[in-house]
């Protein structure tokens, strides 16, 4: 690329009949011609323009185009525009004789190119400006030189409108280029805000839905700091637990939380680093009542720093109480159906086997005093007798148990159905069988008599004194004692137990114990723990549980592995006449 190809290269069309008038343009507009002061004094005009020197005009070289007809003009314009190449300046003379003349063809060469300068060239008196302007629009791109004219005039006129000539094409482009940009600016933009638009509609939508769904709960949400004092609580809590927002909003969450539970659930929520859910703990409502609370919550972050909690409380203390009676009842039922199965077990084969032991156990008696008393059969006999004995007690137990809901009308005295059972036959055969057992009593002679079945309470003082001296090996004591007592709140052992006078009868041992888990399970039928059918029935327990069941009474162990057990039995002291003792006699 040569220093000339940067070079703008101005197209100047000249119109003139003469010839010499032509060559006078040609010789004016030569590059030798314009000189160097020339140069410099459009350099300093475009710096003081534009702030800039581009040394566009460094130095500017002309293409003359020459014609001396009008018609030549427009066809020389058209041309020009073929190729892409317009002219700059159009010096038109007025009169062209034999053709059209100057301003004909400056009107034709307007329509054709609107950037044109045209320079009409004339003596005044020929031309009426007014309507060459109105003709040949617009009004600052047409200007006139007098005939005769200066070189130097044509000069000036040529540099000065080929600058701006120039510059106009030159803002065109930046103003074209620049309406471009913003359009494509503009629908950039419009692009981005529809998508915000689409984004804000679908957040709008989002929070809607999350504020009906908060709003359909009744759970209240809460926010604290990172001391876990309370910074923001929703209205809900008000039907929750009982405060409007502003009594608990700068207090510490742990208020809210009953005091044996508040440090555990401090820690919980502290110590997760994530979300966490369904924390149990229980919450004290603004008037007192105890509340179980489900929380699932989370820490909130600023960067890697905690700076708060933030949770969602659910009263769940009707689904929880309801989970309590549904399991109590589970389990009723479960123990229901078993004494039924039982029942009806007992019900269809003790009755028969009753009637078949009466003979196991009497003929035994006739065989003995009819064979000779040194005879080996004696002992075999006298087994068979002991056997059917047992399994007499075994098929008495289970008709016990079938025959729940016996008539509990006479009068009982405790004391002394517990000192007939010590001073039987049974008892005395028990202890001998459990030698280092010690059995103490202490009665209490003003212990109230109740209103029940003599026959019930008997076996049940027996089950429990067997069960405690067989929980003992090798020595130890059993301790049986009684005593009256107003129970005015009900006990740990039943919700049910009522408020009342109770006969309490009580059986202590220095046995084995009885493990937590197994406590609620040595009421049930069959259970057992000694070998089934020798030492045990797992039959005991069962008849002690529906008698006391069958007195409206209530039943309470304490047991520790290794250390002993005692059962406490609390009988309902019957009305007034119940005080009358009949069983004494
Ligand atoms: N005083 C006690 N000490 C330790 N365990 C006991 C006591 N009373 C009852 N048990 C436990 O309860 C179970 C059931 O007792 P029970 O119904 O009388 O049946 P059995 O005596 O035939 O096993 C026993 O096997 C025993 O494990
Ligand atoms: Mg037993």
């Amino acid at each position: 690329m040569t220093e000339t190809d940067n070079l703008p290269l101005f197209k100047i069309l000249v119109a003139d009949d003469e010839p010499s008038t032509l060559a006078m343009y040609k010789g004016v507009l030569s590059p030798e011609c314009i000189g160097e002061n020339g140069l410099l004094e459009l350099n300093a005009l475009e710096t003081e323009l534009f702030g800039k020197y581009t040394s566009i005009f460094l130095p500017p070289s002309y293409e003359l185009v020459m014609c001396s007809q009008a018609d030549e003009v427009v066809d020389a314009v058209k041309a020009s525009l073929k190729d892409n190449r317009p002219f700059a300046i159009a010096f038109l003379d007025v009169r062209m004789p034999p053709g059209p003349d100057g301003v004909w063809a400056a009107e034709h060469i307007r329509k054709l190119d609107k950037d044109v300068e045209i320079v009409i060239v004339t003596a005044f008196s020929d031309i009426d400006s007014k309507d060459i302007s109105r003709r040949v629009p617009p009004a600052h791109k047409l200007l006139y030189i007098q005939k005769p004219f200066h070189p130097q005039e044509i000069r000036q006129f040529t540099s000065a409108l080929c600058a701006k000539w120039r510059l106009e094409r030159d803002l065109q482009v930046y103003r074209s280029n620049l309406e471009k940009q913003a359009q494509k600016r503009t629908l950039e933009l419009s692009a981005v805000n529809r998508q915000l638009e689409l984004e804000i509609a679908e957040r709008r939508k989002s929070e809607e839905r999350y504020r009906t769904l908060v709003e359909l709960t009744s759970d209240w949400i809460w926010e604290t700091d990172e001391n876990l004092v309370i910074t923001e609580a929703d209205p809900k809590v008000k039907a929750l637990l009982g405060y409007d927002p502003d009594e608990i909003v700068g207090r510490p969450l742990s208020c809210l939380i009953s005091e044996d539970d508040a440090e555990r659930t401090m820690v919980h929520v502290t110590s997760n680093r994530g979300p966490f859910r369904g924390f149990r703990s229980s919450k004290i409502h603004k008037d007192g009542r105890r509340l179980v609370i489900e929380t699932s919550g989370m820490p909130v972050w600023d960067g890697s720093r905690i700076v708060g909690y933030r949770g969602l409380d659910t009263d769940v203390t009707a689904k929880v109480r309801a989970e309590k009676e549904r399991q109590e009842l589970e389990k009723k039922l479960a123990r229901a159906e078993k004494m039924e199965a039982v029942g009806a077990l007992a019900a269809g084969v003790a009755h028969d086997l009753n009637n078949i032991m009466t003979g196991i156990i009497g003929y035994p008696d006739l065989i003995l005093k009819g064979i000779l008393k040194d005879s080996p059969l004696r002992d075999l006999v006298t087994n068979i007798k002991k056997s059917g004995e047992k399994a007499a007690a075994i098929v008495d137990d289970l008709l016990t148990l079938s025959r729940r809901g016996v008539p509990v009308n006479e009068v009982v005295n405790i004391n002394a159905v517990i000192t007939e059972y010590l001073d039987s036959p049974e008892c005395q055969k028990l202890r001998a069988f459990h030698p280092g057992v010690e059995v103490e009593r202490y009665l209490d002679p003003l212990a109230p008599s109740i209103s029940g079945s003599p026959i019930h309470i008997y076996k049940t003082v027996m089950n429990m004194v067997s069960n405690a001296a067989e929980a003992i090996t090798g020595s130890g004591r059993v301790s049986i004692s009684t005593r009256g007592r107003y129970i005015g709140e009900p006990l740990d052992v039943d919700e049910d137990m009522k408020a009342g006078d109770y006969s309490i009868l009580e059986i202590t041992d220095t046995g084995m114990g009885i493990p937590p888990e197994d406590i609620s399970k040595i009421f049930e039928p069959f259970y057992t723990k000694k070998k089934m059918g020798r030492s045990g029935t797992g039959l005991g327990m069962a008849v002690v549980w529906g008698t006391v069941k069958d007195h409206n009474g209530h039943i309470e162990v304490k047991s520790i592995v290794g250390k002993g057990t005692t059962f406490t039995l609390y009988f309902p002291v019957a009305g007034p006449g119940a005080s009358h003792d009949r069983s004494k006699a």
